[in-house]
C-alpha cells in the first residue's frame, strides 16, 4: 500500500485535503492525523472492519481498546447510557482538551473490537485544529490510538508516523509537530472517587479543582491486586531498541554510571535535562530546563525515538520531577524502562 502523507497548513487548499481523509475515512480506510497529544490513527468508530485495520497496521494486541474521539461535547449521550454531575462538570473545564472519560457506553453503538469488548468506552474531544475539523466534516465519532507501531514510543510528528507505518496505512495529515507531546488523562468515571489510570496533560491537581477527591494510583505499585488497571498496562510501550534505564536526578550518579558503562565498553545515550548534561555520554538529548516539565514532555518521545538512530547500547534518562505533567512523563518513562533502574 502507497502512504500518502498530505500537509495541512495555510499554504495548502485545505478543504481538498479534509475532503479526501473524510472519503478514505468513509470508504473504511484508516487515516493518522494530529492531535494535540500524539498522532492519532483514526477509523469511524461504529465500523468493526475498519476498526480492525487500525489494529493490523500497528501490530496492536486486540485487547487493548481505543479510545473514541467526537468533534463537539453536545451529543455525549449518544454515546454513553448515563452521565455523572463529575464527569459533566470534567467535560465542561477541559474539552477540548487531553481528557479521556471513561464512562458506561450505550449498548450496540460502537463496534466491538474498539472496546475490546468492555461495557465501558474512553471518550475525548482533541483540541487540535486539524483533528477537530476532521471530526466536524465527517460527522462521526472516530476511534483512535496514538499512530506508531505498538511497543514504540508514541509519535508527535508526522514523519514519526510515516517511519513506523509507511507502506500499512494508507493517508497521514501533517500538521507538524504536536503540542503536549504525552497522551491524554484517562480518568474512570465510572466509579467514585474517579480514578485516573494514565496520567497525561491534564494534571491530578487539575481534576481535583473541579470534581474535589481523584484516586491517583501509586505507578511503582501496579502489580498491587487492589489497584484499578487500565487494559493494555501489560502490553509493552514507549520502548526505544536499546535498554533504558531510570536513574536518580544526580550529577555524580550519572557520572558514575557513565563511566561504568564505559568500563565495558558500551556506548550511552543520555537523556537529562539541561542541568545534568554531562559530556562524557556519546549521545546528549536534552530534556530542557529541570522545572519546566511541559517542556520535557513535548521532546520525550522524540528523543526516545531518536535513540534508535544512535548506535547506542544504553539508554540512561534521569527520573523527572513528578509535579504537573511531570507525572505522565514519570508514568510513561518508567514503561519505557520496564521498570528497570541503574545501581552502579
Ligand atoms: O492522547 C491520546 O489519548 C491519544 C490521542 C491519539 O488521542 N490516544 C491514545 O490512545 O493514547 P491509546 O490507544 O494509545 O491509549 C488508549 C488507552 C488504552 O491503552 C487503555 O489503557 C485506555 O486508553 N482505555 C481505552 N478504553 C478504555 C476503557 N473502556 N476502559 C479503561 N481504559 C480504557
Ligand atoms: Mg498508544
Amino acid at each position: 500500500m502507497k502512504t500518502t502523507r498530505l500537509v495541512v497548513d495555510n499554504d495548502v487548499n485545505k478543504t481538498q485535503v479534509y475532503t479526501q481523509a473524510v472519503e478514505k475515512l468513509k470508504s473504511g480506510e484508516v487515516v493518522a492525523f494530529p492531535t494535540e497529544t500524539v498522532y492519532g490513527l483514526g477509523a469511524i468508530a461504529t465500523n468493526e472492519l475498519a476498526v480492525a485495520k487500525i489494529f493490523e497496521a500497528k501490530g496492536r494486541p486486540s485487547d487493548n481498546p481505543l479510545i473514541v474521539h467526537v468533534g463537539e461535547s453536545q451529543h455525549i449521550l449518544k454515546y454513553v447510557s448515563e452521565i455523572s454531575k463529575k464527569a459533566e462538570n470534567c467535560i465542561d473545564a477541559f474539552w477540548p482538551g487531553p481528557l479521556t472519560l471513561i464512562l458506561h457506553a450505550k449498548p450496540n453503538v460502537f463496534a466491538p473490537n474498539v472496546t475490546a469488548g468492555l461495557s465501558t468506552v474512553g471518550l475525548r474531544m482533541p483540541d487540535h485544529p486539524v483533528a477537530l475539523e476532521l471530526l466536524k466534516m465527517l460527522g462521526e465519532p472516530v476511534a483512535a490510538p496514538s499512530a506508531n507501531l505498538s511497543g514504540k514510543p508514541s509519535p508527535t510528528t508526522a514523519l514519526h508516523v510515516e517511519k513506523d507505518l509507511q507502506g500499512r496505512i494508507p493517508l497521514i495529515l501533517d500538521g507538524g509537530a504536536t503540542g503536549i507531546g504525552v497522551e491524554s488523562t484517562v480518568v474512570d468515571f465510572t466509579v467514585d472517587p474517579p480514578v485516573i489510570l494514565r496520567p497525561g496533560g491534564v494534571t491530578a491537581q487539575m481534576l481535583s479543582a473541579v470534581i474535589g477527591e481523584v484516586i491517583e494510583p501509586n505507578t511503582t505499585t501496579v502489580d498491587d491486586a487492589t489497584v484499578p488497571r487500565a487494559p493494555g498496562m501489560k502490553y509493552a510501550h514507549y520502548a526505544p531498541d536499546a535498554p533504558v534505564y531510570l536513574i536518580e536526578s544526580n550529577l555524580d550518579a550519572v557520572d558514575l554510571a557513565i563511566q561504568s558503562i564505559h568500563t565495558q565498553n558500551q556506548k550511552v545515550a543520555l537523556l537529562a535535562p539541561n542541568e545534568l548534561k554531562n559530556d562524557q555520554a556519546d549521545w546528549f538529548f536534552s530534556l530542557g530546563d529541570q522545572q519546566n516539565p511541559e517542556e520535557s514532555a513535548h521532546h520525550l518521545y522524540a528523543h526516545l525515538r531518536a535513540c534508535d538512530d544512535t548506535a547506542a547500547d544504553i539508554i540512561l534518562v534521569t527520573l523527572p520531577l513528578k509535579t504537573g505533567v511531570g507525572a505522565a512523563i514519570f508514568n510513561r518513562l518508567e514503561k519505557a524502562a520496564d521498570g528497570n533502574w541503574w545501581h552502579s
